[in-house]
């Protein structure tokens, strides 16, 4: 089964457009990596005010190989890597999960 990585991140109210700006301009590499199954970048509405980036990969051999690699093109602008400008977020965390369930809707 999959595994999900979640970066947590914390964002200062008067660096959401930033970091959305960042995201919607983002390098799109992680598409092309080998074991890339999803990404979603999450605004909190309700219940915490960090941001989380949803990754799903077919194994974690295949995360850490993005990790090591492409990441730090896709990087560019604020995370690890080579930060060229202010990170919009002032705080990240790593969060890791197995997938155990899963469903999708039926198509009819
Ligand atoms: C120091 C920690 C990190 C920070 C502050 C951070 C922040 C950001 C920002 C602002 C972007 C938008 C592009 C840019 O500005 O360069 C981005 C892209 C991205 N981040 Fe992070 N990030 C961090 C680490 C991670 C980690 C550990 C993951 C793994 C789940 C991750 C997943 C992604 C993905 C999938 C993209 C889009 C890449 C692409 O378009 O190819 N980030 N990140």
């Amino acid at each position: 089964m999959s595994v999900v990585k979640i970066n947590v991140l914390t964002v200062p109210a008067e660096q959401r457009e930033v970091l959305e700006q960042r995201f919607a301009s983002r390098a799109g590499s992680v598409e092309n990596s080998d074991g890339f199954e999803w990404f979603e970048l999450l605004r909190p509405v309700e219940g915490t005010d960090q941001y989380l980036v949803y990754t799903r990969w077919r194994s974690e051999e295949d995360f850490t190989a993005w990790m090591e690699g492409p990441m730090k093109a896709a990087h560019q602008g604020g995370g690890e890597g080579a930060p060229k400008q202010r990170p919009a977020a002032s705080g990240s965390t790593l969060w890791s999960f197995e997938v155990v369930q899963q469903a999708a809707p039926k198509k009819g």
